[in-house]
């Protein structure tokens, strides 16, 4: 049996992430803009099904604004939205992305309603709030791809700095998906060995900076658009782990409900994703001066959370 895949937006991030899950050759896919950009969804989705014979998969692409399209969908990756442009904050497009969340949410709900939903639009955790209101979807089933980005970055610069290999880096990175996201170097190893022992305090906080501003990195390169690479290669990690039930454990923004003594806001930390969606959030332990980082970063996205309309504010910690 083949899944059926939506992606919501047929941009910079939707079309590289349709290539990526197309490769994979397991799932169909429908590739969804708003009416004004349906040629590009059509486009791009007959573009990437034109590469199967080239590449050897046989996977079926529909580009189309038609929200019915999402029928029946088992997952749906949701990258519509403003990108940011180069010195706009993630949180100046707050207002306007939740009224897509809103109008995309309100789609998978009537015809998809037992898909699992993946936000990469930004500012990142709130619009996975919005769409978790949206959509009125069990917290299971709604998370946001930002952490694996995020740990994508640290894992780079730190391979960079120690010119070792990347593969041998473990990198985490909690929080939201803003410049308070908190990098826990303590739990960043390079085959094993936490970067403490690897690097002096002052180069691992050079790294951290970096990592926080990563997504702003590219934004000034690019001069027009967002990052798109690694965040495809991202969010294919996550579809990975959730259709072939991998059960790995990612850094996701999930919606919180005491854990890390944060209440009613999407943050990243890590879970477990499988076939369920999200099936477990793991605890680690932190130091106070992280727990104090962690706290700052969820007030961030609380304060997002008071411009949107009609998403209950979260209760402060
Ligand atoms: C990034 O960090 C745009 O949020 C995206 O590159």
């Amino acid at each position: 049996m083949r899944f059926k895949i939506g992606i919501v937006g047929a941009g910079n991030v939707g079309g590289p992430t349709g290539q990526r899950i197309a490769e994979r050759n397991y799932a169909d896919i429908v590739l969804l803009d708003m009416p004004q950009a349906e040629g590009l969804a059509k486009g791009k989705a007959l573009d990437i099904e034109e590469s199967g014979p080239v590449l050897g998969y046989e996977t079926k692409l529909t580009g189309g604004a038609d929200h019915s399209l999402l029928k029946d969908c088992d997952l749906v990756v949701v990258t519509a939205g403003s990108p940011r442009k180069p010195g706009m904050s993630r949180d100046d497009l707050v207002q306007t992305n939740q009224g897509v969340m809103n109008e995309w949410g309100g789609a998978i709900k009537q015809h998809a309603p037992n898909a699992v939903v993946i936000v990469v639009t930004n500012p990142l955790d709130a619009m996975a709030q919005a769409m978790f209101h949206a959509t009125g979807f069990p917290r299971e089933r709604v998370v946001g791809m930002a952490g694996v980005l995020d740990s994508a970055r640290f894992r780079t610069f730190i391979a960079q700095e120690l010119n070792v290999s990347v593969q041998d880096v473990t990198a985490f990175v909690l929080g939201g998906h803003g410049d308070q996201m908190v990098p826990l170097s303590r739990y960043s190893t390079v085959a094993g060995i936490p970067l403490p022992e690897l690097l002096p305090r002052d180069k691992i906080a050079g790294l951290e900076q970096r990592t926080a501003q990563g997504g702003a990195e590219i934004v000034n390169l690019l001069k027009a658009g967002s990052a798109f690479y690694a965040p495809s290669a991202s969010v294919l990690t996550m579809v990975d782990s959730i259709l072939l039930d991998q059960k790995r454990i990612l850094p996701c923004s999930v919606y919180l409900t005491g854990e890390y003594g944060q209440q009613d806001v999407f943050l990243g930390v890590p879970v477990k994703l499988g076939e369920g969606g999200v099936e477990q959030i793991i605890q680690i332990e932190l130091s106070s001066q992280e727990e104090q980082s962690l706290a700052k970063s969820a007030d961030a996205v609380r304060e997002l959370l008071q411009v949107m309309r009609g998403v209950p504010s979260a209760t402060p910690s």
